[in-house]
């Protein structure tokens, strides 16, 4: 594949850390893994409110090859935009959960000014030849913002969440204008073949669109490309960070605290571990998850005082009442079943909100006999990607992954596939991961480990690009900035 010579220009609400150190979020983490390789401008949202907003100067930070560039919101901008428009509107929504989406025009009108906003202040950094690279459901409308403000050059949009289907999808009051401004870029891309063809059957279904060929799509006179570029990870760095001192301290940490009392050390004295890491979102499917290890705990009773179950769920969001009220319904599911199952010396479920660097949590997936992955909806899912790379090949664990999670498509040959809604589901996959003799862990993990060391977030960044570089032309494009 070829290195493309165009500077990168990349655009997302959240920008960095380039570090280590771990944020809780799959677009940070699948965007700097690739952009430590690539370089280019980072431009978004510095995560802090001022008096002056999307007016603020900006921050400038350099690390290594790439220039993280941020301006701050108002107050008024980070509730219209953020959480209102993006995180009670547009989430719910594209996550298929219409129950929980709400819709007003004040924040419709807010995040389209967000919107124009920071392709204004985005304008005077542009460079001729520079490939602008925009993310995620917080800018749909900026690709037609820049070019309404005369950017002309290449220009391309990742959609890291689900695209729902037409029939979800066309409850938004502003459906129509979002497809629309979409088609403003040369080259739309989802994370799985199932989202694009959700907005492709919207703008032939809704807007009169035409499919001309597998990946081109005429929309009036727009012709856009979409494409499926599946993101992953820097499974290579990865599996060297499950090997470092911290993830063994880590490691060795959780085998103590599964530690039978006064048992010996290795496999025998030991309870098998599940773990499970997630921002705390309804779309990650935590309360189903608790209800399938109760129900392990009941149909299977071997498991009674043998297995525990971490559950890492970093807070997120918490201003949205739905995340609030999850929280509730989490810590009061927990402490019920602890209260039901607890002995003097086992406590089945552990919960904790805290966050962990990238090191320690590989150390923890590497002491799990088995990852439970379970979204009700989920665009990609890297924790999945994560646990496979951080595995003992000598002793690899078990992933038990939902069937609406986009990594699924990539792991099913290896992971042990459940429907997250079905309790009894659940509690089966985890006996049988629980239970899988070591050959058929390993001949698993090496499906699996294969599709995340070729799927990685490197190959995801430069498979965009190379067909962003071309994509131009075909669609219609102008050239020059
Ligand atoms: P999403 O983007 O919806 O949050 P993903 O599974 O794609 O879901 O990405 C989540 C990322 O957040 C993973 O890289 C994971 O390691 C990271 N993460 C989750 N919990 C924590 C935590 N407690 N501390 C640090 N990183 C976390
Ligand atoms: O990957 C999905 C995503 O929504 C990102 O867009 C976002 O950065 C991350 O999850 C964490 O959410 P937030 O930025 O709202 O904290």
């Amino acid at each position: 594949m070829a290195e493309t010579q165009s500077r990168l220009v990349a655009v997302s609400n959240r920008v960095g850390p380039l570090s280590d150190e771990g944020q809780a979020g799959g677009l940070v983490v699948g965007l700097s893994d690739a952009l430590k390789r690539h370089g280019g401008l980072w431009f978004g949202w510095s995560g802090e409110t001022s008096a002056e907003g999307t007016q603020s100067r900006e921050k400038t930070e350099v690390q290594e090859n790439v220039e993280m560039t941020t301006i701050d919101l108002t107050e008024e901008e980070l509730k219209g935009f953020y959480l209102d428009y993006a995180n009670r509107s547009l989430w719910p929504l594209l996550h298929y959960r219409l129950d929980l989406a709400e819709f007003d025009r004040a924040s419709d009108r807010i995040y389209r000014n967000v919107n124009h906003r920071f392709a204004v202040r985005l304008m005077p950094h542009l460079r001729e030849g520079d490939l602008v690279w925009v993310h995620d459901y917080h800018f749909f409308y900026m690709g037609s913002e820049l070019r309404q403000a005369g950017y002309k050059g290449r220009l391309g949009y990742f959609l890291h969440i689900p695209f729902c289907s037409p029939e979800v999808f066309s409850a938004l009051p502003a459906s129509h204008d979002i497809v629309r401004a979409m088609l403003a870029y040369d080259l739309v891309g989802f994370q799985t073949e199932r989202d694009r063809r959700n907005f492709v059957n919207f703008c032939t279904g809704e807007l009169g669109g035409e499919e001309l060929d597998e990946e081109r799509l005429r929309v009036g006179d727009r012709t856009v490309i979409t494409r499926a570029f599946p993101i992953g990870i820097d499974a290579e760095a990865y599996a060297r960070f499950a090997v470092s001192p911290e993830a063994g301290e880590h490691e060795e940490m959780l085998r103590d605290i599964s530690r039978r009392r006064g048992a010996p050390e290795g496999e025998e004295g030991g309870r098998k571990l599940i773990v499970g890491v997630d921002r705390m979102d309804y779309s990650k499917g935590l309360l189903e998850r608790f209800y399938g290890f109760e129900r392990l705990l009941e149909d299977y009773p071997e498991n009674r005082g043998n297995a525990i179950f971490l559950q890492v769920a970093p807070l997120s969001r918490s201003e949205v009442d739905a995340y609030a009220d999850l929280r509730h319904q989490l810590e009061h599911t927990a402490g019920h079943l602890n209260g039901r199952f607890a002995t003097l010396d086992w406590t089945p479920l552990q919960m904790m909100t805290r966050g962990f660097t990238r090191k320690a949590l590989a150390g923890i997936y590497r002491a799990a006999r088995v990852c439970l992955v379970t979204p009700l909806r989920d665009g990609m899912n890297l924790v999945a990607k994560e646990f496979v790379a951080a595995q003992d090949p000598d002793d690899p664990g078990v992933l038990v992954l939902s069937r609406f999670a986009g990594a699924l498509a990539e792991l099913k040959g290896g992971c042990i596939t459940v429907n997250p809604y079905n309790t009894d589901d659940v509690a089966a996959a985890l006996q049988k991961g629980l239970t899988m003799p070591l050959e058929e862990r390993k001949r698993r993990w090496q499906v699996m480990r294969e599709a995340v060391f070729t799927g990685t977030a490197q190959h995801w960044c430069q498979t965009f690009l190379d067909r962003l570089e071309a994509s131009h032309d075909e669609a219609g494009g102008t050239g020059g900035k």
